[in-house]
């Protein structure tokens, strides 16, 4: 890995993460080769028209994601591990926003975090806006446990044409980074994407790019870091902290 231009130890970081990080722990992406949307019409799943037009296939969709998120195969690796030893060990605060539905960070000990995309063990009643940990599968004869409405329990992770969760925190954190680090995101959904974009014209801090390969908005970054997130991820960690 090439000399990375020195950060304050006490400026605070921002990572934007997203599949790519999770790739290595078993759980697949979004796009490309063996993606979630690949064989999956987008409209069909991922949508409020969708899961009112057909919430038997949504309620499977999703219940698949969770089982096989919930099997015991799957855990942290060593990129959701090296986040929360920067966490822990940075001298300002660390935040991570991902667009992961996943709990892997959470897993491996990340405190500082936003889900902007929601959480897939959580549910929301779309009847009383009410929101649960909800681990076990869910159908349409599911009951909401605060207003007993039937049928109205949905998976709390924003669909398409919904907006993403906590914006106006997240773009506080991005007008105050002295670094924003992505990682393991392609650039194909906004806003997540356009946030180098922010951090650089209005904030003009430091912007890298972690990722098997360069993502659609790779020439946005200052620096850019190319490999596996298991390998890359630690690396850089190591030398911000300087291990
Ligand atoms: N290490 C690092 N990066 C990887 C790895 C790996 N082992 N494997 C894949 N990647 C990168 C790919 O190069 C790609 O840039 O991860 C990225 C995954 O891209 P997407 O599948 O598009 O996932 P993401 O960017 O998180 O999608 C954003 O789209 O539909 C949605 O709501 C969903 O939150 C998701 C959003």
């Amino acid at each position: 890995m090439k000399d990375f231009p020195k950060t304050s130890p006490d400026a605070p970081i921002v990572i934007l993460t997203g599949a790519g990080i999770s790739k290595e722990s078993g759980l697949a992406t979004f796009r490309g080769e063996g993606g979630l949307w690949q064989g999956v019409s987008i409209e069909q799943v991922a949508s409020p028209d969708a899961f009112k037009e057909n919430p038997k296939l949504v309620h499977s969709f999703y219940n698949k994601r969770k089982e096989g998120l919930l099997s015991k195969d799957i855990s942290p690796n060593d990129a959701h591990l090296a986040l929360a030893r920067l966490e822990r060990d940075w001298l300002d605060d660390v935040t991570i926003i991902t667009q992961n539905v996943d709990n892997l960070h959470e897993r491996a000990g990340s405190e500082n975090l936003i889900h902007m995309h929601g959480e897939l063990l959580k549910a929301r009643c779309v009847s009383c806006d009410e929101i649960f940990q909800w681990q076990d599968a869910m159908d349409e004869g599911s009951i909401c446990p605060h207003c007993a409405e039937l049928g109205s329990m949905r998976v709390d992770v924003v669909w398409f044409g919904e907006m993403p969760l906590y914006m106006a925190e997240i773009e506080k954190l991005l007008m105050e980074c002295g670094l924003f680090i992505s990682i393991g995101t392609s650039g194909n959904v906004y806003p997540a994407a356009g946030f180098v974009d922010m951090v650089t014209h209005y904030n003009r801090a430091k912007t890298v790019e972690l990722n098997i390969e360069p993502s659609l908005n790779a020439d946005q970054f200052s620096n850019g870091y190319y490999g596996p997130a298991t390998k890359i991820v630690p690396d850089f960690v190591d030398k911000l902290l300087g291990t």
